[in-house]
């Protein structure tokens, strides 16, 4: 917590706060690592404000599979680079909590439920983004629950979100369709692997 906030600045910090919470939720309702989910919430900006270089570097000494954008976009690789990090560092070995860190840019089909709960808090957790107020309203009056919820979720989070970002003229990021239709069973295609 102490080292979160030290890295970050109080904007983040609180984003971090919230993704923790938000994730451990998910987690604590679906039956899964809430544990896990707090920690990987609270750490995984912690080298947002690495200079770029850093981030970089530390995102080629990851050892699973990242796809090529990951080095073409200053805002992707401080997920990878946060899991070396906190391996580096001694702060988890935890292999959930690493995968969760490192995919919370990209995403990644198949990934584990702490990893899609990581994921899905990072959008909604509740000091940001107005398009996400309705999703976090239907998770808590329980309309997600029962099997498969949690895959409900993250739909019902990435529709909203690909709504929004076509609704603003943007382009979409072509892994967070890959994620998108994995959980559909949609075309799933693959990013291309670095
Ligand atoms: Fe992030
Ligand atoms: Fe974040």
């Amino acid at each position: 917590m102490r080292l979160a906030e030290s890295m970050l600045d109080r904007k983040r910090f609180e984003h971090c706060v919230g993704a923790a919470r938000t994730a451990a939720a998910i987690c604590r309702r679906f039956g899964h690592d809430e544990d896990a989910a707090y920690l990987a919430g609270l750490a995984h900006d912690l080298c947002k404000r690495l200079p770029p270089a850093e981030q970089f570097s530390l995102a080629r000494s990851f050892a699973g599979p990242l796809p090529e954008v990951v080095f073409e976009n200053l805002r992707l690789p401080h997920g990878p680079a946060a899991a070396v990090y906190l391996e580096r560092e001694g702060l988890s070995s935890d292999p959930a909590v690493l995968e969760a860190v490192a995919y919370h840019t990209v995403g990644k089909a198949g990934m584990g439920p702490v990893a899609l709960a990581v994921y899905i808090a990072d959008k909604i957790e509740p000091s940001r983004r107005d398009w996400a107020q309705g999703v976090r309203e239907l998770l808590s009056a329980g309309a997600f629950d029962g099997s498969g919820g949690l895959g409900r979720l993250a739909t019902a989070t990435l529709e909203t979100m690909l709504d929004e970002i076509s609704a603003s003229g943007r382009a979409v990021a072509a892994t967070t369709l890959v994620l998108y239709n994995s959980l559909t069973g949609k075309s799933v295609s693959e990013w291309p692997v670095r």
